[in-house]
């Protein structure tokens, strides 16, 4: 907690629980990825937390938006990020919000099986779409493994469907798990990434674009590795797996941009015991 929350709570008048978060906090948040990755954009993983406030201020620092629902696309827009800076990064969705999404403006899109193109060249035709592998999430406190992604070989296979489907395929996507302590995690993950590339390369379809998810860690009690040793870690894995081919790429992060930026102020009434 900083000197500004602190003070924060010691003057309010309100009773009852609170939750304040210090814009500065996210800023600075912003200003170090930024730094530590500068050649790849920055999507705020808005479930991180939606709040207007914060949404308003990383539109205004240039950032875009990774949105799970039609809901947190509407709080992006309403921030003012254009549909060009948006993604809908949810790999399973409804066919009718694709078609809302895409009424909104937005083109590009999560997919990790057939099915899931077929929704979006019904619904979001020529859109761009990025397919995502599934990744170990060894090192993570909060793995995300075998909820979305497909095998890295089946993403060939997707991601060709989606060509024939008139889509634009675009690149691949991965998590390699929510506070992620290992900034080398993103090399193996990497490392499947650039066998999609290959793959897809044979069969004739130019991959553009690595997402590189979140993970990135924030500090609650024990020190975490800055983000600009992440940012160098996964410069050097992008190095030693694309050659100087290096293709666009972007990250997602939710926790890292907001995680350490608020504090939640509760009161415990009572431990009240059931037995002796
Ligand atoms: C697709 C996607 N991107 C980004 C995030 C944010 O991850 P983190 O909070 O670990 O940065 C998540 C979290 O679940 C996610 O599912």
């Amino acid at each position: 907690m900083n000197e500004r929350i602190r003070n924060f709570l010691r003057d309010r008048r309100e009773d009852g629980p609170c939750l304040v978060v210090d814009l500065e906090v996210v800023r600075e948040n912003y200003t170090n990825f930024a730094k530590a990755l500068p050649d790849t954009r920055v999507f705020y993983a808005v479930k991180a937390n939606p709040a207007p406030e914060v949404l308003s201020l990383l539109a205004s620092l240039g950032s875009c938006f990774d949105t799970a629902s039609i809901p947190e696309i509407e709080m992006a827009l309403a921030a003012g990020a254009t549909p060009d800076r948006i993604s809908f990064g949810n790999t399973i969705k409804k066919e009718r919000d694709v078609a809302r999404a895409y009424a909104l403006g937005i083109r590009l899109f999560a997919v990790d099986c057939k099915e899931e193109v077929d929704k979006i060249a019904r619904s979001a035709p020529g859109s761009r779409v990025f397919c995502r592998i599934l990744s170990d999430c060894v090192g993570a406190e909060w793995p995300l493994s075998r909820k979305f992604g497909c095998e890295p070989a089946m993403a060939v296979d997707v991601l060709e469907h989606a060509l024939r489907q008139g889509l634009e395929p675009y690149g691949v996507s991965f998590h390699v798990g929510s506070q992620q302590r290992n900034q080398h995690a993103w090399d193996r993950a990497l490392a499947q990434a650039a066998a999609v590339f290959k793959e897809c390369g044979e069969r004739g379809i130019n991959l553009s674009m690595v997402n590189l998810g979140g993970g990135f860690p924030t500090k609650y009690l024990k020190n975490v590795p800055s983000v600009k040793t992440y940012g160098n870690a996964i410069f050097k894995a992008l190095r030693k797996h694309f050659g100087n081919r290096i293709p666009e790429t972007i990250i997602e992060p939710g926790r890292g941009m907001v995680g350490n930026a608020g504090v939640i102020e509760a009161e415990v009434v009572l431990v009240s015991k059931k037995s002796e």
